[in-house]
């Protein structure tokens, strides 16, 4: 597998149990490594769905998947030791402290000792929760939640880094931390593939994207190529618009 292409999706199929509609219809895309991309899309578009089957969480009905040479289908042990994964909703233990919430993840990855406690110090530090490692979670405000929530996802160093909105309803504050963390990561080696809503993020954030709708992929590729392949493509907010129109897909 290149570095032009360490995740590769082909022809993923998708329909949950009881849905008349696929949630994904025939989605084929290539992420290419050492990069943050940007998969981007309205509410119900799919993005979480391909996330979760890409996590191995969720099944999938039909498809290949290879992750870093690894086919989802045969390897997902081995795949599952070189991804993190964020959720779109909080899952932390609630009547727990953030420490303890850590200690209890990095023990389920296989991490002890010294090794994880050193690991568990330098995360709280770099995303300022150090100070409020001993509260209970319950007592968090938002943006400590999405924060705590990202360091468990990648407590484990991990090579790939899924991210499902991890900045939806938190200050600028907290989403400033969490965005320089990511880039910082992301240098230092580690591809991150994240989902949002908020596209002028995404544009600073991501190096390429796909946009996905009704559970088809419309577009993918390096973004700054693609705001170049079209005059009336001046940034990325307006591809989405051209692509996904403007009808409300919740009403
Ligand atoms: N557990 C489920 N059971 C049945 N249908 C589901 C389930 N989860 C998602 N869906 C449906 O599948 C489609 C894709 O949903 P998905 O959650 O992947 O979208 P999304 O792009 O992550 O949306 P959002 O931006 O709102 O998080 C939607 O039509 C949704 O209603
Ligand atoms: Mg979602």
């Amino acid at each position: 597998m290149t570095k032009e292409s360490l995740i590769k999706i082909e022809k993923l199929f998708k329909t949950y149990k009881g849905d008349d509609e696929p949630a994904l219809k025939n989605i084929s895309f290539t992420i290419p490594g050492n990069e943050i991309f940007g998969l981007l899309g309205p509410n119900g578009a799919g993005k979480t769905t391909t996330l979760n089957i890409l996590c191995g969480y969720y099944k999938k009905d039909s498809g290949t998947v290879q992750i870093n040479g690894y086919s989802l289908d045969k390897n997902l042990k081995e795949i599952k030791k070189i991804i993190g994964v964020v959720p779109q909703d909080i899952a932390l233990y609630e009547t727990l402290t953030a420490r303890e919430n850590l200690r209890f993840i990095g023990n389920m990855c296989g991490m002890r000792g010294k090794k994880l406690n050193n690991r568990i110090n330098e995360c709280l530090e770099l995303l300022s929760l150090d100070k409020s490692s001993y509260r209970l979670v319950k007592t968090y405000s938002g943006g400590m939640k999405r924060r705590l929530n990202l360091i468990a996802g990648l407590l484990h160093e991990p090579k790939i880094l899924f991210l499902d909105e991890p900045t939806v309803g938190i200050d600028v504050q907290s989403r400033t931390v969490i965005l320089e963390y990511l880039k910082e990561l992301n240098k230092k080696g580690t591809t991150i593939i994240y989902t949002s809503h908020y596209l002028e993020e995404a544009e600073q954030l991501c190096s390429s994207i796909a946009i996905i709708d009704y559970g088809t992929i419309l577009i993918e590729g390096n973004l700054q190529s693609l705001i170049k392949s079209k005059s009336e493509y001046s940034d990325l907010e307006t591809i989405f618009l051209q692509l996904t129109g403007r009808k409300l897909r919740d009403n």
